[in-house]
């Protein structure tokens, strides 16, 4: 239609100035109605004019500006009168041209029908939809208010559920969402009435609904979470959810790129996945205080704002006290120390922060670390107690059915590590490593001394496939309060538990006990003993031997649910460049 009245609107010019002739330099031409078609400003090609709709008296006239081709030939540089031929080509084209113009214009104008249609068809809908009320039967029996992790043993009872539509799946006289209220999925079918209200039109996901119905078991062949649906007979919408570019779905695509994620992980958090992790890591959470509880340990909570550090001051976060030089707490193993002689073997989950430079899969500046210090014991019952927490833990959250059945979904070959835990010294490490080639960030061989570096930790790890207690580092690139191995004290009593996959999930050792020995660990660390005092203290009032350590939750969690990065295990990562949301 367009293309029709523009030709005709340009004919009008044409016609006026130059009835009789039309140019054509198929060179030097131009197809454009910006000037009069003279012999100076011709047009370059046939069908363009002819799509102008000259008058049928009209002739053509054409020539080629330019050397043609052979060279050889002289330039035509003189109008001529257009081939018949040539014409004739022009003319089926331009006809072609014109009948699929026409063709066009009237489908255009049919869609346009149709979509007007619609349109008055969709607004008769909404408008009849917005005059129809659902009520409440109330001759029904009142609805018991359950959360959906009791929906089984409420089957058959009128109950009420409120939730967010996880999903939703709409049929000619059905409508099906499945709820979730945090606490599980429930299958709910909405029909007849429910389905002709406005809200039912506009139902979209994450609209939060209270539904009330009837919970049956489903026949056989039919699936749904817990095997049953609700069966709804009345609703109420609490809270509306945005639909197009703002719908969950179109932000937080499964395909959109992870910072963007980041900064969505409010929506995020609603899907399977990340609230199955979140709910693993309460399940492992409740399995490590349950383990602690067993084994004798009680909890305490140190201060996460400390004056000391306690794993270098490379990665300590500062910040103004009322005037004075405070850290954010690194660890609270120091903390964990001075307890002991109070309240015996203690443990803490607490938060831990290190202002780490690199942006690694497996560092948070944030981190949730479980800690556990133990009064009179030796290096091996350090280990042992390790061995048995950490099996322990898998036992109990493998005896939860919901993080059982999360923990295969997220990780279907996931298998409790077989009893005794491999030991690996350091120095056999670095044998280990030279004899499969692999080599430190320099590209050299392995030599004592070296701090493994995370590359080639994670190669020798993944190799081995499953848990190492990796002990006895050299005590150049360990803590200042980590006590030597007497038999060499080359060493220090000492161990990283490294988990193929993810690496370094645990660091523990033996404490220096005695005071001179301190003294000399703050000394070879460049450490000012005054801030101290507390801790040095413990070595003057009545010293003991012990032990402890401290584990990554959310590598831990990496670990068991198979995750890529930490960032997932968490509820909103920090790390460098990362505060929000
Ligand atoms: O090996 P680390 O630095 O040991 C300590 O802090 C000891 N003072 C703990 C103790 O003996 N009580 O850290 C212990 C564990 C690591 O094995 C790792 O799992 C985790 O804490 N971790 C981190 N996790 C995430 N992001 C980081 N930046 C981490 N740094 C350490």
């Amino acid at each position: 239609m367009a293309e029709v009245e523009a030709a005709t609107s340009s004919l009008e010019g044409l016609t006026m100035d130059h009835p009789e002739i039309i140019y054509i330099d198929e060179d030097g031409g131009t197809d454009s109605t910006e000037h009069p078609n003279s012999p100076e400003t011709p047009y370059k090609t046939l069908l363009f004019a002819l799509s102008l709709l000259p008058p049928p008296t009209t002739t053509f006239h054409t020539r080629k500006s330019k050397t043609p081709i052979p060279p050889a030939e002289e330039p035509s540089l003189e109008y001529k009168p257009a081939a018949k031929s040539a014409l004739k080509k022009a003319k089926t084209l331009h006809d072609a041209s014109v009948r699929k113009a026409a063709k066009n214009a009237a489908s255009a104008a049919q869609r346009e029908k149709e979509a007007a249609e619609r349109a008055e068809k969709e607004k008769l809908k909404l408008e009849a939809a917005a005059a129809f009320v659902l009520k409440e039967d109330e001759s029904l029996p009142t609805a018991k208010l359950i959360k959906i992790r009791d929906s089984v043993a409420n089957r058959g009872t009128r109950v009420k559920v409120s939730g967010w539509i996880h999903r939703l799946r709409v049929q000619a006289h059905m409508i099906f969402i499945v709820l979730r209220d945090g606490t599980g999925y429930l299958q709910c079918v909405l029909e007849g009435d429910l389905i002709k209200t406005l809200d039912a039109l506009q139902f979209i996901e994450e609209t939060s609904i209270t539904i009330h119905g009837t919970i049956k078991e489903l026949p056989e062949g039919k699936t749904a979470p817990d095997g049953h649906e609700l069966t709804a007979d009345y609703y109420v919408v609490v809270g509306r959810a945005p639909g197009g570019d703002h719908a969950i779905g179109t932000i937080v695509a499964p395909d959109a790129e992870q910072q963007l994620k980041l900064d969505q992980r409010h929506l995020v958090l609603r899907g399977e996945q990340a609230s199955g992790v979140l709910k693993v890591r309460a399940g492992v959470l409740r399995a490590f205080r349950k383990a602690f509880d067993d084994l004798g340990l009680l909890e305490v909570t140190p201060p996460c704002m400390v004056q000391t550090q306690v794993e270098g001051g490379a990665t300590l976060f500062e910040f103004n006290y009322y005037g004075e030089k405070a850290y954010l707490t690194q660890s609270s193993q120091l903390y964990l120390e001075t307890c002991l002689p109070a309240l015996g073997d203690v443990f803490c989950v607490q938060e831990s922060f290190r202002a780490e430079r690199s942006v690694t899969r497996r560092h948070l500046s944030e981190y949730t670390h479980i800690e556990g210090e133990l009064a009179f014991i030796q290096f091996d019952d350090l280990l042992n107690h390790l061995e048995e927490m950490i099996s322990r833990v898998l036992e109990i959250v493998l005896a939860d059915p919901q993080c059982k059945e999360i923990i295969k979904q997220l990780n279907p070959d996931f298998k409790v590590p077989e009893r005794p835990f491999m030991r690996l010294k350091y120095e056999d490490a670095i044998k280990w490593l030279n004899e499969h080639d692999i080599k430190t960030d320099e590209d050299k061989d392995h030599v004592f001394g070296d701090d493994i570096a995370e590359a080639a930790e994670r190669k020798m790890t993944d190799i081995i496939g499953k848990p190492i207690f990796l002990t006895h580092f050299p005590v150049e690139i360990k803590a200042f309060y980590m006590k030597k191995d007497e038999k060499d004290p080359r060493v220090t009593e000492s161990v990283d538990v490294l988990m193929p996959g993810v690496g370094e999930i645990v660091g523990g050792s033996m404490r220096m006990d005695d005071l001179t020995e301190l003294m000399g660990g703050y000394a070879r660390e460049g450490i000012d003993p005054a801030p101290y005092y507390w801790f040095t203290d413990q070595r003057k009032y009545g010293t003991c031997p012990h032990g402890g350590y401290g584990l990554g939750l959310e590598r831990f969690l990496a670990w068991l649910c198979e995750r890529w990065t930490v960032r997932e295990c968490c509820l909103y990562p920090r790390y460098v460049g990362r505060c929000t949301p």
